[in-house]
């Protein structure tokens, strides 16, 4: 089928998108940073599955490192046709008093720097592929607006911002580009996290549970596909209806 590109895929939502996109057929870079043997372990079990998947360290929030591994992955699995910028650093919560240009900073490296690294990247070879999928990950933050979440809420909308701006350019080169805006979906980094505090969001959630990384990883796949071939410029907010717009 291809080649699919995903980013910070050694564990959280990312290991699980790399999966669902193996099972889908696709020959999966599994990038990641800093953690080789978490991302061997998604590699190997893509392999157990039957599918096919590399792992490839980069820091992605880098120029040089971005350039070196697009040409890896094209150099060893061939031509990307899917992209999938999914990495995250930290995201501290921070009242709005005390957020400084450089909590921005932090948040804007990864959600814009990186996508915009990655898609300058990528297009090239979607376009001698006659098109491609970008589908980045967002977030439910910038509708939810929770206190303390300002430079990570704003990061996230400016990664919507370039969504629907990219889908209006590369339409015409047959690429198109949406978002997955996942709620709260608990991963591993969620381990020390309260119980009430995820029962007191589960609370708001209509349909009455926390959400799970396969579920977002459906919707992906969704837009990876060519079922997906008439969409672009779209947000598809996946949260059970915590926000609804
Ligand atoms: N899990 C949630 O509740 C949730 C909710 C909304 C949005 N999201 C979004 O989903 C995406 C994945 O989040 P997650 O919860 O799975 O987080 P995670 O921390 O489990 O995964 C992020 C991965 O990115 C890697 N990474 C960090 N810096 C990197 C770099 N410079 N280069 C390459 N990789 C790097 C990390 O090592 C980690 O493996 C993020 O964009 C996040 O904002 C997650």
């Amino acid at each position: 089928m291809g080649v699919a590109l995903v980013t910070g895929a050694s564990r959280g939502l990312g290991a699980q998108i790399a999966r669902r996109l193996a099972a889908d057929g696709w020959a999966v870079a599994v990038n990641y940073l800093p953690d080789r043997a978490d991302a061997e372990r998604v590699v190997a079990g893509i392999a157990e599955a039957g599918g096919r998947a590399e792992a490839f360290r980069a820091d992605v929030t880098d120029e040089a490192a971005v350039a070196a591994l697009v040409a890896q992955v094209e150099g060893r699995l061939g031509p990307i046709g899917v992209l999938v910028p999914n990495a995250t650093g930290p995201q501290p919560a921070k009242p709005a008093l005390e957020v400084g240009w450089q909590d921005h900073l932090d948040q804007l490296l990864f959600f814009v720097k990186s996508p915009t690294l990655l898609m300058r990247a990528v297009v090239p070879g979607m376009r001698r592929l006659g098109g491609g999928r970008i589908v980045q990950i967002g977030s439910e933050m910038p509708e939810r607006a929770a206190p303390g979440m300002s430079a990570y809420a704003a990061a996230k909308a400016a990664q919507m911002s370039l969504t629907r701006t990219w889908a209006r350019e590369l339409g015409p080169l047959g690429v198109t580009v949406n978002l997955v805006a996942p709620g709260w979906i608990p991963v591993e980094r969620h381990a020390d996290v309260a119980v009430e505090h995820i029962e007191a969001y589960r609370r708001d959630v209509p349909l009455g549970r926390m959400g799970t990384p396969a579920e977002i990883a459906d919707v992906v796949a969704f837009l990876a596909s060519a079922d997906s071939r008439f969409v672009t410029g779209e947000r598809i907010t996946v949260n059970g209806g915590y926000t609804m717009d």
